[in-house]
């Protein structure tokens, strides 16, 4: 078997043409969807994934503002430049871009963004609404991974999905969002004892692990859907998923790969929140 390979920039492109009519119709009303990145410090690779936010933003009709902050800035300033954004109407997602220099507590600076405006989903009441099955705003990667599965048709009710890695960020959101569906749902770490164990009866196999070929083709079951999360940077500077991709293809019913995967999902859902966001903060608005 060679595996039909996903592809996320395609996708994506789909996703995006089912935005236009929505953000159409909210210019008609006076609102451009806004959204605000707070970039802190000169990480080269930060800079490229909020360009590309920005860029994708752009593409769809939405304003997209970058607040820049040095590497050395305080947390209090930093905070203080996410309220600055909470309550500035023109803004109706925020996101602030991670990793944060150390000595910045995270969390604190997270819980800070407004609940309506967080679009990346990462504020405990968000997640918290995902985990009670009635979400608001979800995580864009975990979203993003639920897109493809969906665009090739893949079954997820009372199939066995097992993903590896327990973030915040994607494995936690991303099995409550599989759970929902109906599936059978094993989360696993890069530390799980016999890992291929479980991989092998994986009829939906998600790997984000950020372990560069943790998942090689002897531990994908024959047919199954593989999502590559990873992205690894490797020493010659090429991108790398977890998987394998060449052994992984030819046992895999479905593969994404990396780059032109998940990474494009990741930021077409984070366009769809945004939009999202938007909607309802008109709504609640006029009403
Ligand atoms: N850094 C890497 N991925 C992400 C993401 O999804 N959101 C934010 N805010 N920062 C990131």
């Amino acid at each position: 078997m060679t595996a039909s390979v996903l592809d996320g920039a395609a996708i994506a492109r789909q996703v995006f043409s089912g935005l236009e009519s929505r953000v159409a119709a909210l210019r008609a009303a006076g609102v451009r969807p806004g959204l605000a990145t707070v970039l802190v410090g000169d990480s080269p690779a930060s800079q490229v994934y909020v360009r590309n936010k920005q860029r994708a933003c752009e593409e769809v009709g939405l304003h997209a503002q970058v607040r820049e902050l040095p590497a050395d800035c305080s947390e209090s300033e930093l905070l203080a430049a996410v309220e600055a954004l909470n309550t500035n109407d023109a803004i109706h997602g925020i996101i602030v871009q991670l990793p944060l220099p150390r000595g910045i507590d995270s969390q604190r600076v997270l819980q800070s963004i407004a609940l309506e405006k967080d679009v990346d989903g990462f504020n405990w009441s968000n997640l918290g609404a995902l985990v009670d099955g009635h979400p608001r705003l979800v995580p864009c990667t975990p979203l993003g991974v639920m897109r493809m599965l969906d665009h090739a048709g893949i079954a997820l009710e009372g199939r066995h999905a097992v993903v590896i890695g327990r973030s915040s960020i994607v494995g936690k959101p991303l099995a409550l969002l599989l759970i929902a569906r109906g599936a059978t749902v094993t989360v696993c770490n890069s530390k799980t004892p016999d890992l291929a164990a479980y991989t092998r009866s994986a009829d939906v196999l998600v790997v984000a692990a950020g372990r560069p070929k943790l998942v090689t083709g002897d531990m994908v079951k024959p047919g199954a859907a593989v999502i590559d999360v990873g992205i690894n940077r490797m020493p010659d500077g090429k991108l790398a998923g977890d998987v394998d991709f060449e052994s992984a293809k030819a046992v895999a019913g479905w593969l994404s790969p990396v780059p032109g995967g998940v990474g494009r999902m990741t930021v077409a859902m984070l366009v769809a929140n945004t939009v999202l966001a938007a909607e309802r903060q008109s709504a609640a608005r006029c009403a």
